[in-house]
């Protein structure tokens, strides 16, 4: 079978290859999955380019989420039959024609929705839901501010906030001519991050500040965050979009007179210790868009041939919404 492979870690795209390899069989409490559509994220970007943490061993096979059918069912599995449809978290492996699975990692998708869509929700529409309502606590109102508001989870969020009943969202992007996207997506205000971050975003609240913030940004944008956040307001960190060593943590002191709680998010930490909750929360995910709730921007490419070139674009900051590679089957719109 095809799969995308990354040889050695690289900042560009010449270490990444579409190549035949041996097609993988499942064992005790696992499936394979003939894979319709694969999500491309930018965690296949952190791993290409050697970050601490995503690239288990080179070479690498990429690609963390999928939709697809059932292909083989191994030992012990009495929840999925072959040939049922279903989307999965894949750890990696994922940008291939058959990918192998933990069948915990696995859900049905509803017919409803289609494998395209399917496939950008194991981690990041999953990742987008969990993090608002879990570990930011949304509810009723809240103003919501995130950074990188044009790429796939800035979209999600998007979508997301006002299906879940939060208020005013605010987006930052790192260039100006990303805020159109953004505003499109669904922000009420987006503000590059190119003059006085704290009081544009202290304008667009009236001075109130923001009750939430979601920062893929590591420790960058720490002080304007906590500068911003209203008492009793949270900061979710869930990423380091930029790589390096993240800076430390303020003073307890600060966090305690200040009313504010700083938290992380990892899907792929919870896919791996609690998949239950991972789970749950994919189900939730695949529901919202059977029931038509959310307008995803999705972008299709035809092949893992094209993928590097994705890759590329979102390793330059040049994405804009979520990418997904078709495998086989449903054709965009199917
Ligand atoms: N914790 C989790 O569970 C989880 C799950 C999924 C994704 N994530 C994280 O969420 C972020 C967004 O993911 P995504 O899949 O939506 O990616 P994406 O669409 O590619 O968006 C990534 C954005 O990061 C910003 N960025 C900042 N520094 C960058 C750099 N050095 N190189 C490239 N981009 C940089 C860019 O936006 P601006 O220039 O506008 O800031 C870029 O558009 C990533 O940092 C990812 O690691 C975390």
């Amino acid at each position: 079978m095809d799969a995308l492979v990354m040889t050695e870690p690289s900042h560009g795209t010449d270490r990444t290859e579409v190549r035949e390899i041996r097609t993988p069989r499942p064992g005790p409490g696992e499936v394979t999955i003939d894979v319709g559509y694969a999500g491309i994220n930018f965690l296949d970007v952190m791993a290409r380019r050697g970050d601490a943490g995503y690239a288990a061993a080179w070479p690498y096979t990429p690609g963390l989420e999928v939709s697809g059918t059932v292909r083989e069912i191994g030992p012990g599995v009495s929840s999925l039959t072959a040939g049922q449809r279903v989307a999965a978290f894949t750890g990696a492996g994922g940008l291939a024609e058959v990918v192998l699975v933990d069948a915990a990692y696995v859900v049905p998708v509803p017919d409803e929705v289609p494998a395209r869509l399917a496939a950008a929700a194991p981690l990041m529409l999953t990742a987008a839901l969990i993090l608002l309502e879990d570990a930011a606590g949304l509810r009723p109102d809240r103003t919501v501010l995130v950074h990188s508001a044009s790429g796939g989870m800035g979209n999600a969020f998007a979508q997301l906030v006002p299906v879940l009943g939060g208020g005013r969202l605010i987006g930052t992007v790192g260039r100006p001519e990303k805020a159109a996207s953004a505003l499109k997506s669904g922000y009420d205000v987006v503000i590059a991050r190119d003059g006085d971050l704290v009081r544009a975003i202290r304008e667009a609240t009236d001075g109130a500040g923001v009750d939430i913030v979601l920062d893929p940004l590591g420790t960058a944008m720490l002080e304007t965050d906590l500068a911003v956040t209203a008492p009793g307001g949270r900061v979710v960190l869930f990423g380091n979009a930029e790589g390096g060593q993240p800076g430390p943590l303020p003073p307890v002191g600060r966090l305690i007179g200040g009313n504010l709680s700083i938290g992380g998010f990892s899907i792929r930490g919870l896919w791996a210790s609690a998949p239950g909750r991972a789970s749950a929360g994919l189900l939730r995910a695949l529901t919202l868009l059977a029931d038509g709730r959310l307008n995803l921007a999705i972008n299709e490419v035809e092949s893992l041939a094209d993928v590097p070139a994705v890759h590329q674009s979102l390793a330059e900051g040049r994405g804009e919404g979520k990418y997904v590679v078709r495998l086989r089957g449903e054709r965009a719109g199917g």
